[in-house]
Parts: C-alpha cells; sequence; structure tokens
C-alpha cells in the first residue's frame, strides 16, 4: 500500500499482538489482511459475501460507557480492515495450535467427528468459540443459533452440533435418552439376539479437556485506554483510491456528513461491502461513525422505546428481548413480531454486524425488519448540523420518496418503536427457500387496530417485501377495508384487492411469480387468522375463534437443535488394540483442520514474482467472438499480461475441452482470456476491461426440450432391454406415461478451485499444487497444452476442501489454462477461482429429464417399463456420455421389472459442461423410478412401501444387463429401516396429525437402494502405492488417491498400521503427487479405498515379506531393531504396491456385462411436515440403514453417510440453480443458492450401518462415498406424501408428479386451494419469463 503522509497509523490487535498498519487502505478487507498480510491462513474464503461464514473471527470491542467487553462474530470479508481501530480480533490461531495447545473447541469439534475437508472448520471453531465465551454454559439452541451462519458441505452437520453440545450442562450426547425413553436401550435389547455387538459411542467424552474460561486470553489494556483516552481526535486512513474517516464525536459526524453528502456511513458493512464487491459500486470516501457512544442507546418509555441506530441487530434482539420480558403482551406484538424475523435474518455473524440504522437506511427489497416496523408505526430520529427532526418509517420512506427520505447531511439517530396497544395486533411473516440466513422470498409486516371492543377495522396497514424493488404497501387495500368487520367476507375481498394492487409482472425479476403471488395473499391469511385468534382470546363470547383444524397454521415451523444416534458394528474384543482397522479414529487431519493449521493450496505462502489469474468469460450462450481489445486491460497499474488463445503452445483444444475461446464462444461463463498482474485487485480489475465484440450465432440450445428439437447430443444412444415390453404392455391392467424433471446442482464444496503453476528453471519443467481428484488428468491437459511430455510436469494434491466430482475433470482445463499463463509470463501463477467465477464456469450435476411408460396390474405388480432418459450435458462431452451409461445401467434401482428397456442420450446445449457429482446421475435417475412406482401405487389405491416390496429384488438375481447379485443386505436394510422407524405406527400418527390439520400436512416416505460401486471397465479401478521405510522405523506412505475430505489417508494409515503390525503413529501420509505415484486414476466413483486400500496392502505385505527372515532371527525383536538390520542385511525398504483392478466389464453392443464389482445397499425413511400456505417443510426425522459390509472406520463411512444424505436431501429440496432463458446463472453466490445449514437437517438423525459381507473388497468393506445421496430422495417423497394428502382433501385425487427439486414454490403451488385459485395467471406465450428450467 502506498504511503501518504497524512494519513493515521491503523491500531488493532489481533491474537493478543499489536497490529499497526501505516498505510491502511479503505478497499482492504480482514480477510485479505489475515490471509496475504499477516500470513494468517486458518480463516477461509468462501465466498466474499458474508453468506458462507468460512472467514468467521471473533472481534473483541471494550464499550467505556458501559466498561464492559463485547465479544462478537463477524465475517471477516466483508470488515473494512479500517473499521477495526482500537478492536481486538481473534482469529483460530488465536484460539489455539498444534504448537501450543489446542482449545476444548478445538479439540471436540476433531474428535466428535465434525470435520472432513476441515475448510469450514476454522469459522465452526470460532462461531462456536464466540457463543462460549459470551456463555460459556451455553444451551443446545444457542448452539444451533451460533451455527447458522456457517455453511458445511460435507459433514451434514450433526457432528459439529453435537460437540458444541458436549459444552451444554444438560447435554446428554442422545437426548433422547434424557427423556428416559433411551432409543439407545430398545436397539440394544433388539440387537442382543445376533452375533455381532453393536455400537454408538463414536468418541470418548472422557478425553475432553475442560473448558476453563479463566484460561481465556485478557482484552489488551492498551485498547482500554485507548478507548477511554479523554483526547480522541478525528481519524483518517488514506488508500489507493479511497479515504477512510473516523469521526471523534457527533457534531465532527455531522460536520463530515455535510462536507462529504455522499459518502456512505459505514457501519457493519453489511450493505455497502456487498455492493462493492458485485455490484462494482465505488465510494471515493467513507465515514465511520461505528462506535460514537450517541448511537449506541435504549430508551424505553411508557409509550415505547428508542433504539440508537449503531445498535447491531443482534443488540436489537437482546433490548427487545429484555422488554418483553418486562412489558405485558399487550404491550409488545411489534417486538414480538421483530423478534421472530430476527432468530432467522442472515446468520448469527451478520446480525452481529448489520446495524438497525444500516438496516433501515439501505432498506433492502426483502428486509425483514422494515415491513414490521413500518406496520408498528416507528419513527426515524434524524439529525444534522441544522437540528433534529423525526420522520414516519412509512410507505413514502420505503418507497425510497425523496421528500420523506433523509436529506443528504442527515444521519439516522436512533429509531422510535411505539408499544402495540390492547386492540392493535402487529405480525411479521416470511417465507424463505431455506428458514436461516436465506432473504426472504416474500415477506410481511401487517398490523390492525380496531375500534376499542370490536372487530371494525380504524386502521389497517400491508406492508410487503419480495414483491418489487422496494418494499411494497398496499394501502389502498386498507384503506378500502376501514370500517369492515374481520371476517371472512372482508378477507376475501382483501385478497382480491390486494393482488390488484401489488402486482408482480409475469417476467418479473427473480422469477417465481405466480407463488410470489400466492404468498402474498397466504400470508395476509395467516395474519387474518392470527388476528381472529387474538381478538377470540381477548373476547371469547363476542369473536368467535378459528377452526380447530387451522389453528397450526398459525405456528411457524420452530428451530430445534437436531440429535441423533449412529450405530456401527464393534469391533472384536479380541483384536489387538493397537490395530486400527473397524474403529472409529479420528481423521488423520482433524486437529489441523481445527486450529487452521491444515494447509490448503491458497494457504501457500507468496513465492517470489508471483502473479494472480482473474479471468474473462463469455457473457454469451453461442456467438462468434469479432474483436478481443485488451489495450484499457493492459495499460491499467499492476498488470504484466493478458493470455488469450494465441499463447498456447500446444493443444487449445484438447480432448474437446477448449481451454481459451477461439473464434467462437460456446456457453456463458466459457474462459476467452485470463488477465496476469501482481495482486489480484489488480487482474480483477484489468479483466473488467477487456472488451470482446461478439456476433450471435444460432442455434442457442439452453433446455433439454431445445435440445431434442434440434436433434443436438453429445453422444449415441445407450440401451438396456430385458424381456419383451410390447408384449407386456399388451397384457397389464393399466398402463401410465409421465414425465419427471430433476434439476441440475452445484457443487459447492468449500474451497473453490485453486491452481497454483510455477514454471521451473530447467528443462520446461512446471510444479503445479492444487485442489484435484484426479492430478494425472491435470498433468495430461497441461502437457497437451504446453506440448512437453508428461515426465516434465508433476502435480502435487496434499488435500482439498471439498470436490463431490467437481474436481475431476474440472481441474485440468483450470490447470492448463493457469500453466499457459505460467509459461508466457515465466512467473508463477496464482489462480484461485472466486465463488461467482466458479459456480459459473464448473457447472455441475446433470440435470435430467426421464419419460417413463409403465404397464402393471391392479395389485401393484410392474410387468413392463419403457424409460427413456435425457440429461443436459452442456457444451462439450466432459464425463456426459459415461453418466449417461450409469443412468441406464443403474436406474433400476432395487426393482425387478421382467420386462424393462432403458434408453438414455445425453443432449449437447450452450450451457457450461456439466460434469461429475457424487452418485454420478444415480440420484437423479432413480428419483424417476421411484416417482413412477409412486405413480402406480397411487393408480392402485396402496401404499408406495406395499408396492415398493412387491416389486423389490428378493432372491439372487441377475440385474436387466444380466450382473448376478445377491438381494439379502437389501432386503435387511428395507426391513429393518421399516421396523426400527416404527413407520407404519408413525404413518398413522401422521394421518391423524393430517385429519386433524388443514393448513399443515405430515408425510412419510421410505426408499430403497441398490447402488453399484466402481467402473465398468478393469483398467479404471486400479492403484498403486509407495511405501518406504526409513532407518528410525518411520513410514512414509504415498498411494494414487486424493484427500477431499472423505478420510482416504486415514483409513489408507490404518490399513498400513494393521499390515506392517505398527502403530499409526509410525506412519505418515503427507500428499498426492504425479512423481510418486505416476498415471493414477480419479479418486471418484467411492471407490477410493477400496483400490488404494488393496494397493497399499499389497505394498505392505511385500515389505513384511522382506522382512519376515529377520523377524523369524529375532522374533522378540523391535521393530525399529528389525529394520535396522534389514538395512545392514541389504533388504530393501521401499516398494510399491499395485491392485490391478476388479474383474468388470460391459458390452454395450449385447447390452450386458459384469460391470460394476459389487452393490451397497440401503434404505431411509424420512418423514415432513409441509406448510401448505407457505410451501415451507420441516424434516422430522430420518432413519438410514446403509449396507456397510465390515466398516473399516465407522465414523468416517458414518461421517459419509450422514454428508451425502444431507447432500441429497439439498439435490431434492432447496438447492435451485437459475437461468436466464439465454442461459446465464443468476445463482452465483450463496445469497441465491442454498445448500443445508444447520437448520436444515432432520431434528431426529439415526444412522446405522449394517454388517453383510464383501469378500472381493479389503477387508470385506464397501465403498460408501456417494450411496447416501440418493437417499435423501426420502425427503422429497415425504413431502410428496404430505402434499398429496393436502390435495385428497382439497378432492384432488389425480396423480401427480412432484419434479425436483420440492421447493417451497413447487410445494405450494401444488398444495391447490383458494388462494392459488384467485391469483392472476398469464399466457406463457406473452411474455418471456425471468428464469427457466433447464431439465
Ligand atoms: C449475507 C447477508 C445476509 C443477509 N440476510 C438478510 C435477511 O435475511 N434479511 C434481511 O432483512 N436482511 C438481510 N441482510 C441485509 C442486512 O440486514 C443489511 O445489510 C444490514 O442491515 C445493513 O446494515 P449495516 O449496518 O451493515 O449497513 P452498512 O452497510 O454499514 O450501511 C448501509 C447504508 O446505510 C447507511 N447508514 C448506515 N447507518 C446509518 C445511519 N445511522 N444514518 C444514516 N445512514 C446510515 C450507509 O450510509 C449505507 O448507505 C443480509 C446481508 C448479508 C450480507
Ligand atoms: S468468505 Fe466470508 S462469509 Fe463466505
Ligand atoms: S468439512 Fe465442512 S465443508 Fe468440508
Amino acid at each position: 500500500m502506498p504511503s501518504l503522509s497524512n494519513a493515521d497509523e491503523l491500531i488493532f490487535f489481533v491474537n493478543g499482538r499489536k497490529v499497526i498498519e501505516k498505510n491502511a487502505d479503505p478497499e482492504v478487507n480482514l480477510l485479505f489482511y489475515l490471509r496475504k498480510v499477516l500470513g494468517l491462513t486458518g480463516t477461509k474464503y468462501g465466498c466474499g459475501g458474508g453468506g458462507c461464514g468460512a472467514c468467521t473471527v471473533m472481534v473483541s470491542r471494550y464499550d467505556p460507557k458501559t466498561k464492559k467487553i463485547r465479544h462478537y462474530p463477524v465475517t471477516a470479508c466483508l470488515v473494512p480492515i479500517c473499521s477495526l481501530y482500537g478492536l481486538a480480533v481473534t482469529t483460530v490461531e488465536g484460539v489455539g495450535s498444534i504448537k501450543t495447545r489446542i482449545h476444548p473447541v478445538q479439540e471436540r469439534l476433531a474428535k466428535c467427528h465434525g470435520t472432513q475437508c476441515g475448510f469450514c472448520s476454522p469459522g465452526m471453531v470460532m462461531s462456536i468459540y464466540t457463543l462460549l465465551r459470551n456463555h460459556p454454559e451455553p444451551t443446545p439452541e444457542q448452539i444451533t443459533k451460533a451455527l447458522g451462519g456457517n455453511l458445511c458441505r460435507c459433514t451434514g452437520y450433526r457432528p459439529i452440533v453435537e460437540s458444541g453440545k458436549t459444552f451444554c450442562v444438560e447435554s446428554t450426547v442422545c437426548e433422547m435418552k434424557g427423556s428416559g425413553k433411551c432409543c439407545l436401550d430398545q436397539e440394544e435389547k433388539s440387537f442382543a439376539n445376533r452375533l455381532e455387538k453393536i455400537c454408538t459411542k463414536l468418541y470418548n467424552e472422557e478425553e475432553f479437556q475442560l473448558l476453563d474460561p479463566t484460561q481465556e486470553p485478557i482484552f489488551p489494556p492498551e485498547l482500554i485506554r485507548m478507548a477511554e483516552d479523554p483526547n480522541k481526535r478525528r481519524l483518517m486512513f488514506q488508500g489507493e483510491r479511497t479515504t477512510w474517516i473516523i469521526p471523534v464525536n457527533l457534531n465532527d459526524l455531522l460536520d463530515l456528513k455535510t462536507s462529504f453528502p455522499k459518502a456512505p456511513l459505514i457501519m457493519g458493512n453489511t450493505a455497502v461491502g456487498p455492493s462493492i464487491k458485485f455490484r462494482d459500486e465505488f465510494h471515493p470516501v467513507f465515514i465511520s461513525p461505528f462506535g460514537l457512544p450517541e448511537l449506541y442507546f435504549v430508551d424505553n418509555t411508557d409509550d415505547g422505546v428508542t433504539i440508537g441506530a449503531g445498535y447491531s441487530l443482534a443488540q436489537l434482539n437482546d433490548a427487545l428481548q429484555f422488554i418483553v420480558s418486562e412489558q405485558p403482551k399487550e404491550k409488545t406484538k411489534t417486538y414480538r413480531a421483530l423478534l421472530k424475523h430476527l432468530r432467522t435474518l442472515a446468520g448469527a455473524q451478520i446480525r452481529n454486524m448489520a446495524t438497525l440504522g444500516g438496516h433501515v437506511v439501505s432498506r433492502p427489497k426483502s428486509s425483514d425488519l422494515n415491513p414490521i416496523l413500518a406496520a408498528g408505526n416507528a419513527t426515524i430520529n434524524l439529525i444534522s448540523k441544522e437540528g433534529e427532526r423525526q420522520i414516519p418509517l412509512d410507505s413514502h420512506f420505503l418507497k425510497n420518496s425523496p421528500e420523506a427520505s433523509l436529506k443528504s447531511e442527515e444521519i439516522v439517530l436512533s429509531v422510535y418503536i411505539p408499544h402495540s396497544t390492547q386492540w392493535h395486533f402487529v405480525s411479521g411473516f416470511r417465507m424463505a427457500q431455506r428458514q436461516e440466513n436465506s432473504f426472504a422470498i416474500v415477506n410481511a409486516g401487517m398490523s390492525v387496530d380496531f375500534e376499542d371492543g370490536t372487530d371494525t377495522i380504524k386502521e389497517l396497514q400491508m406492508f410487503y417485501g419480495g414483491v418489487g424493488s422496494t418494499i411494497a404497501t398496499a394501502s389502498q387495500t386498507c384503506r378500502q377495508l376501514i370500517g369492515r368487520q374481520w371476517d371472512d367476507q372482508m378477507l376475501s375481498d382483501a385478497c382480491r384487492l390486494v393482488l390488484d394492487e401489488i402486482y408482480i409482472p409475469p417476467a418479473a425479476e427473480d422469477g417465481m411469480v405466480e407463488y410470489r403471488r400466492t404468498l402474498i395473499i397466504s400470508l395476509l391469511f395467516k395474519f387474518y387468522l392470527k388476528v381472529r385468534r387474538g381478538l377470540n382470546k381477548m373476547d371469547p363470547q363476542k369473536f368467535p375463534d378459528i377452526p380447530e383444524k387451522f389453528m397450526s397454521a398459525l405456528e411457524d415451523s420452530p428451530i430445534e437443535t437436531p440429535q441423533g444416534i449412529q450405530m456401527f458394528q464393534c469391533v472384536d474384543p479380541y483384536q489387538p488394540l493397537q490395530d486400527p482397522v473397524g474403529r472409529p479414529v479420528m481423521h488423520q487431519s482433524a486437529i489441523k483442520h481445527t486450529t487452521g493449521e491444515a494447509v490448503f493450496v491458497d494457504d501457500m505462502p507468496p513465492i517470489a514474482q508471483e502473479l494472480f489469474l482473474a479471468v474473462v468469460t463469455s457473457t454469451r450462450a453461442h456467438a462468434k467472438i469479432i474483436s478481443i481489445d485488451t489495450s484499457e486491460a493492459l495499460a491499467l497499474p499492476g498488470v504484466v499480461d493478458v493470455i488469450t488463445a494465441e499463447d498456447v503452445p500446444g493443444d487449445n483444444n484438447y480432448n474437446g475441452e477448449v481451454l481459451y475461446a477461439h473464434n467462437e464462444v460456446i456457453c456463458v461463463g466459457q474462459i476467452v482470456c485470463t488477465v496476469a498482474a501482481d495482486t489480484y485487485a489488480h487482474a480483477r480489475e484489468a479483466a473488467k476491461k477487456v472488451k470482446i465484440i461478439y456476433e450471435d450465432l444460432e442455434p442457442r440450445i439452453i433446455t433439454i426440450k431445445q435440445a431434442l428439437e434440434h436433434n443436438s447430443f453429445l453422444s449415441v444412444e445407450k440401451k438396456i432391454e430385458q424381456g419383451d415390453v410390447e408384449q407386456a404392455f399388451k397384457y397389464v391392467d393399466q398402463i401410465i406415461e409421465g414425465e419427471v424433471h430433476v434439476e441440475g446442482q452445484e457443487h459447492f464444496y468449500m474451497e473453490t478451485q485453486t491452481i497454483l503453476a510455477i514454471p521451473q528453471a530447467e528443462d520446461k519443467e512446471m510444479v503445479l499444487h492444487l485442489g484435484t481428484q484426479f492430478p494425472t488428468h491435470v498433468q495430461e491437459f497441461v502437457t497437451g497444452a504446453l506440448n512437453i511430455p508428461r515426465s516434465r510436469i508433476t502435480c502435487h494434491v496434499k488435500r482439498t476442501g471439498g470436490a463431490f466430482g467437481g474436481k475431476v475433470t474440472k481441474p485440468a482445463v483450470l490447470g492448463a489454462v493457469a500453466a499457459v499463463a505460467a509459461n508466457k509470463t515465466g512467473r508463477p501463477i496464482r489462480f484461485i477461482l472466486e465463488r461467482g467465477d466458479d459456480m459459473l464456469i464448473t457447472a455441475g450435476r446433470h440435470p435430467l429429464l426421464g419419460k417413463y411408460k409403465i404397464g402393471f396390474m391392479n395389485n401393484g405388480v410392474i410387468k413392463a417399463a419403457d424409460v427413456e432418459y435425457y440429461i443436459n450435458g452442456g457444451c462439450t462431452l466432459d464425463e456426459s456420455e459415461l453418466v449417461m451409461e450409469f443412468v441406464v445401467l443403474k436406474s433400476e434401482n432395487a426393482y425387478y421389472i421382467p420386462n424393462f428397456r432403458c434408453r438414455g442420450r445425453p443432449c449437447k446445449t450452450n450451457l457450461p459442461s456439466n460434469t461429475a457429482f457424487r452418485g454420478f446421475g444415480f440420484p437423479q435417475a432413480t428419483v424417476v423410478v421411484e416417482a413412477y412406482i409412486t405413480a402406480v401405487a397411487s393408480q392402485c389405491n396402496l401404499p408406495p412401501e406395499q408396492v415398493k416390496e412387491i416389486n423389490m429384488y428378493r432372491k439372487i438375481s441377475k440385474t436387466a444387463y444380466k450382473e448376478t447379485f445377491n438381494p439379502e443386505p437389501l432386503r435387511r436394510c428395507w426391513k429393518e429401516c421399516l421396523e426400527k422407524s416404527s413407520f407404519s405406527t408413525r404413518k398413522q400418527a401422521a394421518e391423524e396429525f393430517n385429519k386433524k390439520n388443514y393448513w399443515k400436512k405430515r408425510g412419510l416416505a421410505v426408499v430403497p437402494m441398490k447402488f453399484t460401486v466402481g467402473m465398468p471397465m478393469t483398467y479404471y479401478n486400479q492403484a498403486a502405492a509407495l511405501v518406504h521405510i526409513y532407518l528410525d522405523g518411520s513410514v512414509l506412505l504415498i498411494h494414487g488417491g486424493c484427500e477431499m475430505g472423505q478420510g482416504l489417508y486415514t483409513k489408507m494409515v490404518q490399513v498400513a498400521s494393521r499390515e506392517l503390525n505398527i502403530p499409526e503413529s509410525y506412519i505418515h501420509l503427507s500428499e498426492t503427487s504425479t512423481n510418486t505415484v505416476p498415471n493414477a486414476i480419479f479418486t471418484a466413483g467411492s471407490m477410493g479405498a477400496d483400490i488404494n486400500g488393496k494397493a497399499v496392502q499389497n505394498a505392505c505385505q511385500i515389505l513384511k515379506a522382506r522382512l519376515q527372515p529377520v523377524i523369524r532371527k529375532n522374533p522378540k525383536g523391535t521393530w525399529e531393531e528389525w529394520i535396522a538390520q534389514a538395512f545392514t542385511e541389504s533388504i530393501s525398504l521401499s516398494t510399491t504396491g499395485y491392485f490391478k483392478g476388479y474383474q468388470t466389464n460391459m458390452d454395450w453392443e449385447k447390452e450386458e456385462g459384469d460391470a460394476f464389482p459389487y452393490f451397497v445397499y440401503g434404505a431411509s425413511c424420512s418423514e415432513v411436515e409441509v406448510d401448505c400456505l407457505t410451501g415451507a417443510h420441516k424434516l422430522l426425522r430420518t432413519d438410514i440403514f446403509m449396507d456397510a459390509a465390515f466398516s473399516i472406520n465407522p465414523a468416517l463411512d458414518i461421517g459419509q453417510v450422514e454428508g451425502a444424505f444431507i447432500q441429497g436431501m439439498g439435490l431434492y429440496t432447496t438447492e435451485e440453480l437459475k437461468y436466464s432463458p439465454e442461459g446465464v446463472l443468476y445463482s452465483r453466490s450463496p445469497d441465491d443458492y442454498k445448500i443445508p445449514t444447520v437448520n436444515e437437517i432432520p431434528k431426529e438423525f439415526r444412522v446405522t450401518l449394517v454388517r453383510s459381507q464383501n469378500p472381493i473388497a479389503i477387508y470385506s468393506s464397501k465403498g460408501l462415498g456417494e450411496a447416501g445421496m440418493f437417499l435423501g430422495s426420502s425427503v422429497l417423497f415425504a413431502i410428496y406424501d404430505a402434499v398429496a394428502a393436502a390435495r385428497r382433501e382439497r378432492g384432488l385425487t389425480k396423480t401427480f408428479i412432484l419434479s425436483s427439486p420440492a421447493t417451497p414454490e413447487l410445494i405450494r403451488m401444488a398444495c391447490v386451494d383458494q388462494f392459488t385459485d384467485v391469483i392472476p395467471r398469464d399466457d406463457p406465450s406473452t411474455f418471456t419469463p425471468w428464469s427457466i428450467h433447464v431439465s
């Protein structure tokens, strides 16, 4: 940063050490500063916009007024360093480290198996740690609340919550146990007759260090002195382009506001920060009154409360809680409405950063607070040099009308919220894609004031968020209803009027138009019911209550702390203690994950001369590139070069994948060029200045439907057929036909694609460090692009922060792109994709269309199925052909259908190329199967589980492609799942519930699974390992598999430990690289541990055999003695190990083969509760039974099952990618793509690993990486069951098909009722929608 003479020094503390920054740049955020300036890389980048929590740190602030220190969590990516003056920051490094002492929070998160890839772990640690600093003995509810703003893509959250719960006083891990009705006791009894003993303990609580709050670091006394300094003065920091000013007091602030009327006041920076980052807003001056005492106060009076504008939303929450506890209920209706929304607004970090003043002034279009404040008649107290004045927080203010808003020199001092009164009702409602940390789709604040003692409307107010560019009011409607009685007729008129007044045009931004229209009146109905209930409570004689069946419509699903139980086989009591196989050993890197010491690629220190790469991507789906003008970009400071297709010395089009677009672009998001500069900020700024002129080309194909119209495919059709389908259709009782759409999914691995490419001085060698599942493929692409032999390219993978299939092929293209830049500039290239670029460029799971024709008997037996599948492959082949093969081979799932034909073809479209994703087509295709089975059940009037059972494989059989298998474990999982989940009793209870509740419905579903592991080509199942024994007895273990959180390295150490008969501590596994194990295949397809385990076993057995003579001579000797002796006898202590691969094959001509080495079976049962008025659902309970054969590590395997299940649940419910009709992906951040959070996981989550045999795999284990994904569909079908119940009650008995994802929109619109009936509908031919489905 350049030095400016008149700038002040920025002083703050990080982990107890004083930081003096002489050149503080207002544009630099804390995350960057920690990572790049202070070298504290434990804090991670996941999104840059406050939405993922990976960058959570604790800020501590001393308040000279109260003399108290406030500790609170923040997302460092949204904290400008200049806002930290006088504050103390604690990062994960400051909490504890392996080098000094690990903190109990870090220890427990690791030991409870709360980390997999470990990328989210430092953020998780910081959220729990900060909570404990404020509440050393938290309640389980506080733990869940503290974690709501932290995303984890691997674990499924259960173990993370559990680690937090170990700090709760009342916590027993199984809370059901605490209730005296311990499920475990019953389970143990029912398992008692079995041969193997069932364990439920994945860790030992007795090992945990105690939390001693007195040991926490003290707040730096110097900062107390600074805060209390009576001679404070105005401070100013000057950056490259901007100035930051901290006023000394309120007067000074008002002076500044007069001098710089356009300068934003930076409070929480949660509105300004994202606008700068994502919308390219620029402000030359920032004023930062953060901490000015005049903005921090609560003033309670008889009529209401005045709250200082500087109060954070978390402090606002506490203040309102206090008032609610003190005041009579009738006075606190507005406060309670605000509190409800404050619980779910963003996550804990944002709630602690964002301020009341900032919220009110920034007026988010789906603000959760402003509609309630307006409905509650709040007023805003303003101040300027001219004096003070009040303005109402009303519709004019919310619409930003200049006459009703702040003047540029004014600031908000405070907000006054009056008490409600006896006949005044105030409520807030919100509906979002996800319960917490998700902007509302539509929300509302409503109030009604009655003539005293009557239900005659004196005043009515309705404010809606999410229906336009600002908060909308239905003032005309409200006016027209004055004087009316609060009755059904009034409601009906109100719905009609409000729909007229608040009009959402058919092509409106954000889409979901009909849904949003429905929500407008559904929320109004909720308010209507709530008020009627309130009136009844006040005078039951005068005001009749609402029908009993409607009561549950008033309640939002509560956010509860999840609990669960995990069951697995215990190890043989005679197994030596040292032998770790079969034990729930902690992830090898877990402690490093939780201390932030695990090194990911971008954590590697800067390399001399390194350059940063930013991408320029196509904005057109299909177009000719007319010109690329890089002159403006090249002229910017720090820019070294712009790299295009012309700069690729070798093959720019390698195996059908284009590195840099040349002449033509084939999707939005295709890389056209990259900019290399001295900093990432410079590269990014320059990338924006590259000018590309395009000429659109025809056709532009975005959806599967369009591809079918254009006959646009990536490969030929794949088909499997058995029996005589046509003939069978002639003899069945009934035939149904239908279509199921399954949309795609974004991997959302927490660590975005990251590459460090370092050209070497000699022989054109290049070294790449990256996160990938397939280093050999990267090596191949780099070799192709640079036109040099593979032996010169080395790829290193230490670990990657999640992958899920997204890092199989994509890193090869990106690695080659970076390598070309490194080659051209001759300098190391650091290429870190921003979250938005990653989501745009790398694509994800294939959207799928399934068309079926099913012939069946009236008893539910399916005789014939003819199924066609199409997947949206995007613009290049990538893995689409293989995905389609898997779809066709696996899609029969668990069912035997004697006459079965399945065909599939991948479509070529102008979308970014879709790729591998956990389950590889199975999770999409099998939903189609479950959908048609459910449809058959509905046609036969039978329960779906009965139809599933009668069509399920029973005995040793052949698949449709004639591979023999034994479905015994399938039947066992299915049976146990039904029994242990008490399916039939709970189903009855749900039916009872549904009879009593009109607007809430419960549904249950159970799904069976037959999942194949491995690849249909033997050579894809091969693996190699390299084992060195050093002379001190320590062992270096290397194999070709990549560690991405699944615990592969941990399992490999377990294998080596057993084989060499030495403790795990002797064995070190550092990284995977192409120069140690060459030509390794990808780590995917649930095969990592299987095949690498065999190779490791082989290597260890070779070494053990070599050592045998030495051991025989000295059988009582130690390992170290044997090694020393072996060396003196010139016995080689290093070897490779090899596994040739399982024998598999598939003959597509004959449509048969032994395509897969083995099968994994499972079943899962889920129960949900659906709110028919909003489309929200709550997952009440899930039971999973997964056939693990013999689990090498039950903790890791359960982690895989749970994590995959939650990821699957996301696929089938909340995760929705939105594309424009022109093929532009809108969903590019956690703000608009909603993976599950801690609140989405089942309230009760039970997982059992079922024992079976699998002799062909190592130690008779099974690969469980992917299988759990599909089990998430039990949630989808439970939702279906609930919606079907609602539809039946409304007289809709016809079978309907619920596509995936079952978003709130889909659920709500399927629950057809009087509200969906009255909304305006538009003729689809008259407008172009904002977004489209691409499946
Ligand atoms: C990840 C994320 C999730 C979110 N989720 C939700 C959600 O679910 N629901 C929801 O309602 N909101 C949500 N928000 C929005 C959030 O509520 C607002 O960004 C926040 O309240 C703004 O407050 P701030 O203090 O950070 O404002 P800042 O960004 O600091 O300032 C915003 C604006 O207000 C002005 N300003 C600030 N204070 C004053 C003052 N005292 N006087 C005059 N002008 C002032 C500034 O000049 C600036 O123009 C989310 C934000 C993020 C980043
Ligand atoms: S990186 Fe800061 S919240 Fe995601
Ligand atoms: S462990 Fe949470 S994101 Fe990987």
